[in-house]
């Protein structure tokens, strides 16, 4: 279905047509150019992290993170049901257990009090997500993982950026992982990153992307034999893939803020409709709006506002449905409703807007009558 207003829209310029063709044009080194240790050292300079390992999507941004950091078989990580569908899996890919906890109703991320409930003697790592670009309550999440000697690992795929007060996302934890999938905040279509301050953990990160083979020189240019020592992936981030994030990352401080101005217009225009509320970040949470969602009162109302809005042509779409209540979790772990009740209720009464740095004052406008026209019951 094609959509009068999208939930998202790429924001790029002729400096990203440029970037990709000039490496296309180049001829060589589309794999394993210099682009991607570029690209690393400009990620990790803006987190504020020593180190980044680029690959080829979050997921396996995340594969690579746990394995990593010796998440192993048995090994129990706590995460969010009420995520995007990687972050439950990623324990899976190394045959540990993903244990879910609740979430809280301010920032939509791991609820702190409940993550201690659900630590065991097996619990290796907790991993919150900053949901649609809204930073979590890492700090406090931050103080159970040191006090349980816990690694914390941010799933920060959304929110490249987000900061509370000074300090970045991605800088709490062990390490984080960033996204550049198209929905994201800068993309390169498909991508993904972890920064981290520990050496030892990017030299294993490296490791696993690239075959398990340490790289003392260029595979594709050199004529001596390389050595392999572990398993490894093709987990690799293509050169054409590192420019073009290169010169989207040359354009994040505009994009944010264009995100963040079109999110405080949205804000002040829903929170004038009877039956809907925004979500609003404690104070000197920085949100970079990934996602802007809202509340809907009723949640008998909300599949009814979405079928109004899609008639509108206006998309919408639900994030999240908790995992714990996918075929495939329901069927492999035995969960069940009722299981996570605080998740489950939050995001029955959730829908997420569209949100883009083009997305006009017309645009909010309608967006805006259209949800208050629902209410008023023109339907
Ligand atoms: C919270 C979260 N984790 C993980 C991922 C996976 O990232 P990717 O789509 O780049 O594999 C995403 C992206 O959709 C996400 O939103």
């Amino acid at each position: 279905m094609k959509f009068k207003i999208p939930m998202f829209k790429i924001y790029w310029d002729e400096n990203d047509v440029k970037s990709v063709t000039d490496v296309i044009k180049r001829g060589t080194y589309w794999a394993t150019g210099p682009e991607i240790a570029k690209f690393e050292e400009k990620i990790s300079q803006y987190v504020g992290a020593k180190y980044a390992a680029a690959f080829n999507s979050g997921a396996s941004a995340l594969h690579a993170m746990m394995m990593a950091h010796g998440i192993k078989p048995k090994d129990e990580v706590i995460v969010p049901s009420f995520t995007f569908i990687a972050t439950a899996n990623a324990p899976l890919f190394v045959g540990a257990k993903p244990v879910f906890a609740e979430i809280e109703d301010k920032t939509y991320g791991l609820d702190p009090q409940d993550v201690k409930k659900r630590i065991t003697r097996k619990t290796k790592a907790i991993m919150p997500i900053h949901y649609g670009g809204c930073p979590c309550m890492i700090k406090e999440l931050n103080e159970i993982a040191e006090e349980k000697d816990l690694l914390l690992l941010e799933d920060a795929a959304e929110s490249l950026g987000a900061r509370i007060g000074r300090k970045t996302v991605g800088t709490f934890g062990d390490s984080a992982m960033f996204s550049f999938c198209q929905n994201k905040i800068i993309t390169t279509g498909e991508g993904g990153i972890v920064v981290t301050d520990s050496l030892e953990t990017y030299k294993i990160l490296k490791l696993l992307s690239s075959h398990g083979r340490p790289e003392t020189q260029d595979y594709f240019s050199s004529t001596e034999p390389m050595d392999y020592i572990t398993v490894g992936y093709n987990f690799r981030m293509s050169s054409i893939t590192a420019a073009l994030g290169i010169s989207q990352l040359g354009k994040i401080e505009k994009i944010i803020e264009m995100r963040r101005n079109i999110a405080s217009k949205l804000d002040r225009r829903i929170s004038e409709i009877e039956g809907v509320s925004p979500m609003l970040p404690p104070e000197r949470y920085y949100n970079v709006y990934q996602m802007y969602t809202i509340q809907v009162n009723d949640r008998k109302d909300r599949d009814g506002l979405q079928r109004h809005l899609s008639k509108k042509g206006i998309m919408t779409k639900i994030y999240f449905s908790p995992i714990h209540l996918t075929h495939f979790y329901r069927n492999a772990f035995g969960y069940k409703d009722g299981d996570l009740p605080v998740t489950e209720d939050i995001s029955r009464h959730v829908i997420s807007l569209p949100i883009y740095p083009d997305l006009g004052d017309a645009d909010v406008d309608y967006i805006s009558q259209s949800i208050a026209e629902f209410f008023r019951g023109e339907k």
